[in-house]
Formats: C-alpha cells, structure tokens, sequence
C-alpha cells in the first residue's frame, strides 16, 4: 500500500494549542494561548510597578506553563486618570525602567511580554479624591453604573490632542521599556470606547455624529502611535465587537436617537468596518472582545457578581453624591433581586467572543485576531483554533485559577479544580489583592488566602 505523496495529498494540519504563531514577523509565540490583561493593586501609589507585579507576571511565564505570551494589564497613559488607584501608570519617563526589569523576567522564560494602554476617560472608577479629569469623556451624560463622576464631561480639542499625545508617548515608552508589542485598548468602555460607541458619543464636531467621526479619535491614536514606534514594531488594538449597551442593565442618560445606537450601541456591521479601517491604518492584530464597560456578561461571561460589585461599590461611596446613591441602592437591594434585574443577560456561555472574532478573520483575511473571553475548556479552544475562528485565545480568569492550564492539558488532563468564572477576582482587584477568591475551590478559607497573597511573591513554585 502506497502512504500519501508529501506535499501533494497532506491536507495542511489544523492550527492546535501548541504550535507556534509568528504574529509578526520575525515575533514568534510558543504557543497559541496568550494569558489575558489582569490587572490588579501592583503598583506604587504614583504608579511605579511594584515587585509584586514583576513575581505576578513572571509566575504566569514559566516554561513548563507555555504561555505564547502575556499582556499586561491596561496600563494608564494618563498622569490623572487612574485605572484604578495603585494600577501601573506610563504616564511619565520614570515608569520605563521599572518594567521593562519586569518584562525582561517573562521574556526571559521565553515567553512573549505586550503592554495593553488605556486611558479610563469618563468611566474611571475609582480616586484619590475627586477629579474633574476623570469626568473627562466624548460627551455629557449620566451613567448609573460605571464611573464615579455625577455626569461626564465632553473634552475640549485640546484635551482630546493631549489624550492622542498621551498614548503616543506611553507607546514610547513601553518600546522603550523592551516589550514585544503595544495594544491600544478600544474596549472595555474606557476612553476611545467612549468616543466608538453612539451612546457615550453625542458630539456633533469632527469627533461625533457619524460611524466615521466616532472613529477619528482611535484613527489619530493608531495614527500617533504607529509614527511613535515604527512599522516593524507589533501593535494591535483591543476591540469590542458589540456594545450591547443595556447590560448590565445600566441605560444613560438622556436617551439618544435612533434606539438601535441607545440600547445596542455598535454592532457588529459597524465594527466590521472600523476593523477594516484599522487594518489599512496598519495595525498588526486585533483583540477581539464584546461588551462596553467593565466587569461585562458579555466579555465576562459569569454569574452576576453582586458581593463583588457592592465591596467594590462601597469603596468608592466617599467619591461623589452617584456614587454614595449607588453604594446604598446596591447593599438595600436584596442578593436575589439584584441578580435578577441587574444580573439580566449574565449567564456562562463559553467563548462567546469566537464568532465575532471569526467574522473579524474572515473580513480581513490576514490579519492575526485574538479571540478573548470565556475559554478554559480544551476542546472549546481546539475548535475554535481549527476551525479558524481565530489566530490566538487570551484567558484571563482560568488562568488566574490554574496558570498551569496548558501543562495539564499537555499531560493530557484537565485542571481538578476549574475556573466556575464566577468573576470574584474582577470586582475584588480594585480593592484586595488580585487573586482567585471563589471559596469552592479551596479547602479552608485559610488556603485560600495564603494562595491569595503568595501569587506576587518571590516564592519559586
Ligand atoms: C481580575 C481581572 C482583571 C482584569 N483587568 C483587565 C485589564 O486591566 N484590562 C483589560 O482590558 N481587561 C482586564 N480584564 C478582562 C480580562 O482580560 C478578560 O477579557 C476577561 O476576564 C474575560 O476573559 P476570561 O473569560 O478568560 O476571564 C480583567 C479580568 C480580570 C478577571
């Protein structure tokens, strides 16, 4: 019996977990998994990161872990803004030398390092003491759940150039710094989000009123960063797919015109479109996830995490008259209706993100995208690698439980204790430390504190 011809009857292999990936050229990752932004309290107050961070993001590069690379937490560009209190900043020179030692400890292990920057805008959480920069936004509005700020504030042109500025200076400096890439975060509702999205966008300038001006403001940045750190350099661009702007159930205020832009926001037909905008501007990847705010059942797929989002509620009452109200609405509430009203729309779906991404990858055929959000089980992974949905997977969560993840599978097991993304480490992160706080998966509460505090530690294994 004649075996196939090489070359001529071998359909090409399916892309698996474990094969590498040049998401640039001459950028080769070991592997097709990328351990998610996971940001936590790991810096000086003025934002310098800490070694807590460095032992953090190290831990997650071991060998034997086989991440294809880490990307950072989003880390704030602006000097005001903070995302949150005691979040990595590099928003000045002086942040550079602190992580590019970090970043050299995960490259080190052979492991990829990519810096996520971000600028909050009107959705900054938490601070200080009140700002006025951080009611700084696309435009005027009330927002019941994200932000502290009574109502949002639109910036000025000049704010709005020194937001464009401002990340191309941190690009520098995350070049400078030694990582491997920048990503520019579009998502998670912070500032250009903001600008994308119809509902947070009422601007009727050069900036707002159509699908091209809400754009112009991620165009200038991806503009200034490209010019900042040069072709050969990677960049990509985190980008929600979908807004669903009614959940969590959080409409602002006042409405906006037509109801498709006010409950929806951008849907996937518009993305599509500023996804093809972005790969013409030169972009090297996107990172591709849905939702507009943060936490989000949409890019967090979970149960709603009402414990969590009233801790971290409380700890930012002092803020301001909206948030005081909040904090007193969401502890009144009783658990059970909470979950229910706010909770609509939050429930597990696995990698609800891969469709999106796949029409993303088919659209702009070439172009590496990152699918995000819900993955941990392998034949979810497997069949979204294969089946072409996307280049790479980002985990966040699963990875926080079992950064061990890929050596299991590679064992061929899955982990004893999975995931239950019940998104305890999202709300608590702005608060306490950054860690797994789902009690079912430890033995005593003692276990899993310790587990809590020795992940930034030195602690080998
Ligand atoms: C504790 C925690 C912190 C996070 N911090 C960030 C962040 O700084 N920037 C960001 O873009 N996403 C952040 N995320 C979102 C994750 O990157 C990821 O998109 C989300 O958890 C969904 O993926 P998963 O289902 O694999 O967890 C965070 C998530 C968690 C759980």
């Amino acid at each position: 019996m004649q075996g196939p011809r090489r070359g001529m009857d071998m359909a090409p292999r399916a892309p698996g977990i474990f094969d590498t990936f040049e998401l640039k050229k001459g950028l080769v990752l070991r592997s097709r998994v990328v351990r998610s932004s996971l940001g936590g309290r790991m810096a000086a107050y003025d934002g310098t990161v800490t070694p807590a961070w460095r032992n953090f993001e190290r831990r997650f590069a071991r060998p034997e872990f086989r991440l294809g690379a880490i990307i950072s937490a989003t880390i704030a560009i602006d000097d005001k803004r903070h995302s949150p209190l005691e979040y990595p900043k590099l928003s000045d020179d002086r942040f550079i030398a602190p992580l590019a030692a970090g970043i050299e400890a995960v490259q080190k292990q052979g492991c990829r390092y990519i810096v996520q920057i971000g600028d909050p805008g009107g959705h900054t959480q938490t601070s200080l003491l009140p700002e006025a920069a951080d009611s700084k936004s696309a435009s005027r509005w009330f927002d019941g759940y994200y932000g502290y700020r009574n109502l949002s504030a639109p910036m000025s042109r000049a704010e709005i150039a020194s937001a464009v500025a401002n990340f191309a200076a941190a690009a520098r400096r995350v070049q400078a710094a030694g990582a491997d890439g920048v990503e520019v975060t579009a998502s998670k509702g912070y500032l250009i989000h903001q600008f994308l999205n119809p509902a947070t966008n009422r601007r009727r300038d050069d900036y707002g009123g159509s699908v091209d001006k809400r754009f112009r403001l991620l165009e200038e940045v991806v503009q200034a960063v490209r010019a900042e750190v040069g072709a050969g350099y990677l960049f990509g661009v985190r980008l929600s797919a979908a807004d669903f702007n009614w959940l969590p159930l959080n409409l602002r205020l006042p409405p906006v015109w037509p109801p498709r832009d006010y409950f929806m926001g951008n849907t996937l037909e518009t993305t599509l479109h500023y996804g093809e905008q972005l790969a013409a501007l030169g972009v090297d990847y996107l990172h591709i996830d849905s939702g507009f705010g943060f936490v989000n059942p949409k890019g967090s797929p979970g149960r709603y995490p009402i414990e969590g989002l009233r801790l971290f509620a409380n700890s930012a009452r002092h803020l301001s008259a909206k948030a005081a109200v909040r904090a007193t609405l969401l502890n009144l509430v009783p658990a059970p209706l909470a979950r229910a009203v706010l909770g609509f729309g939050w429930r597990f779906v696995p990698a609800p993100n891969a469709g999106y991404a796949r029409a993303f990858r088919s659209r702009l055929g070439g172009m590496p995208i990152i699918a995000n959000g819900g993955f941990q089980d392998r034949g979810v992974i497997e069949e979204a690698l294969a089946s072409g949905a996307c280049d790479l997977v980002a985990i966040g969560r699963p990875l926080l439980a079992n950064p061990d993840l890929l050596e299991r599978f590679a064992c061929g097991e899955a982990p004893a204790k999975p995931c239950t993304f019940c998104s305890a480490c999202c709300t608590r992160t702005a608060v306490l430390p950054l860690g797994c706080y789902e009690r079912k998966r430890f033995r005593t509460r003692a276990e899993m504190e310790q587990k809590i505090l020795e992940w930034s530690s030195d602690l080998r294994p």
